[in-house]
């Protein structure tokens, strides 16, 4: 446990210098949806610069760009098969669009400017309705300025519970997120840098938990907890590591984070034993592809640095200009979205698709396919053990993953890396459902 103090030290260490003047403004974090028997069920997200105190009181507040008003934006619990709206009103100074990250919606819902939606201008607003088919622990982040709006602070997570409540003592939400921070708590400048964007993206120096930076987080001695993780930074990938109940972010080479530690508090244990069986989560009703007709095609994932500082794998690619760095199957595609992107591939309505996603980087890359849950099936040819259901897998470096999945959700679906960086710099195609 050493080099986790150590960490820890470090940690505080990136945020020496500051006066110590208190938190200006303490921002309600939750504002929970109660959600008893609410039909057509409305929510507003106002997207809108404030300040938040992301370090603690002993540091200033950060100024940053979030929705209603906190940091991470409100958590909204909503129901499975159940009508949402989602009112979004922009009062920033530029276009935002909100991206359900994960929800099977209709395509005009995805929140992508010129490809589903034109964006929200400054002082206008736009309504999502869809009704989520699938439980589970969804988020919601801008798809606009991704870089600026996402790294500024802009997401929050959507939970569609099931219908029938699991049986857990505690559900919990972690939403973690990654900050790269001055040594006066302020949001560092440099959104863009290509050398970065060729590398691992604007990794920060401060992680947050549900919007603070966490010394711990309570629990009880025989509880069950579900907890529920999202991964909202912009470019920091995150392994979780629980041992001694310290979790640590646990990635990168020399960037291991502390992020927190469970803490028991004061009270007996809740029961004599831990509760035996674990329990399993009702099915979501997703369409299972049949692999035997299923039509195969190749991503192949293309770019970035190499050790030397030179760009891999580029040479000659048609659709490359200025400032790319990544490639899918020799085409770049940048920014977050614009109108007239042409698809890569168009997939044929109701049929079912085996992707090859072949890493020929030396990074990895967490692809993300809009508007589908899809199945994992192998990785490098392997199968794998629980092929689960995800809206994003991770590949490491020179290897492949096959995913799986019924095309019955009609149009234009972005397919993109996850490292904000990636994405807006050219790993990022669209699939036509047609
Ligand atoms: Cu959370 Cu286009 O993505
Ligand atoms: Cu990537």
């Amino acid at each position: 446990m050493s080099s986790v103090l150590h960490r820890k030290i470090n940690r505080r260490a990136l945020l020496i210098g500051s006066g110590g003047f208190a938190a200006a403004a303490l921002l309600p974090r939750v504002a929970r949806t109660a959600m008893d028997s609410v039909k057509d069920l409305t929510l507003t997200l106002t997207a809108a610069p404030g300040r938040a105190p992301l370090v603690g009181a002993s540091y200033p507040s950060t100024d940053v760009w979030c929705y209603g008003n906190s940091i991470p934006g409100p958590e909204f619990r909503v129901r499975q098969g159940e009508p949402v709206r989602v009112v979004v009103r922009n009062q920033l100074s530029e276009d935002t669009t909100v991206h359900l990250h994960g929800i099977r919606l209709p395509n005009a819902m995805d929140g992508v400017p010129g490809l589903t939606q034109p964006p929200i201008k400054p002082g206008e607003q736009f309504t999502y309705e869809f009704t989520p088919p699938d439980a589970g622990t969804f988020w919601y982040h801008p798809h606009a300025d991704s870089l600026q709006q996402l790294g500024r602070g802009m997401a929050g997570a959507l939970i569609v519970e099931e219908p029938e409540p699991i049986a857990v003592d505690r559900d919990i939400l972690w939403m973690l997120g990654d900050w790269r921070l001055t040594s006066d708590a302020q949001i560092a400048r440099g959104f863009g840098n290509a050398m970065e964007a060729g590398m691992s993206g604007r990794v920060g120096n401060t992680v947050t938990l549900n919007g603070r930076v966490s010394e711990e987080e309570p629990v009880r001695a025989g509880e069950r907890v579900r907890l529920r993780l999202v991964n909202g930074a912009l470019a920091r990938i995150m392994a979780l590591r629980f041992e001694g109940h310290r979790p640590v972010v646990d990635f990168y080479d020399g960037l291991s984070y502390w992020l927190t530690q469970l803490a028991y508090d004061k009270r007996p244990p809740m029961r004599a034993h831990p509760l035996a069986a674990p329990i399993s989560l009702p099915r979501n009703p997703l369409p299972e592809p049949d692999l035997a007709s299923a039509e195969r095609h190749e991503l192949r994932l293309q770019g970035g640095m190499m050790g030397g500082g030179a760009m891999m794998g580029m040479g000659g690619m048609q659709g490359m200009s200025h400032g790319m760095s990544w490639a899918i199957n020799g085409h770049s595609m940048s920014g977050d979205g614009h109108a007239g992107m042409p698809p890569l591939l168009t997939l044929q309505h109701g049929r079912s698709y085996v992707l090859t996603m072949r890493n020929e980087t030396a990074w990895w890359h967490p692809m993300h396919l809009h508007g589908y849950s899809f199945r994992v099936l192998s990785r490098n040819g392997s199968p794998v053990p629980h092929r689960q259901w995800a809206d994003t897998v991770l590949i490491p470096p020179k290897e492949s993953v096959d995913v799986t999945f019924v095309a019955d959700n009609p149009g234009d679906w972005m397919l993109h890396c996850h490292v904000t960086d990636h994405q807006v710099s050219g790993m990022m195609t669209v699939l036509r459902v047609a």
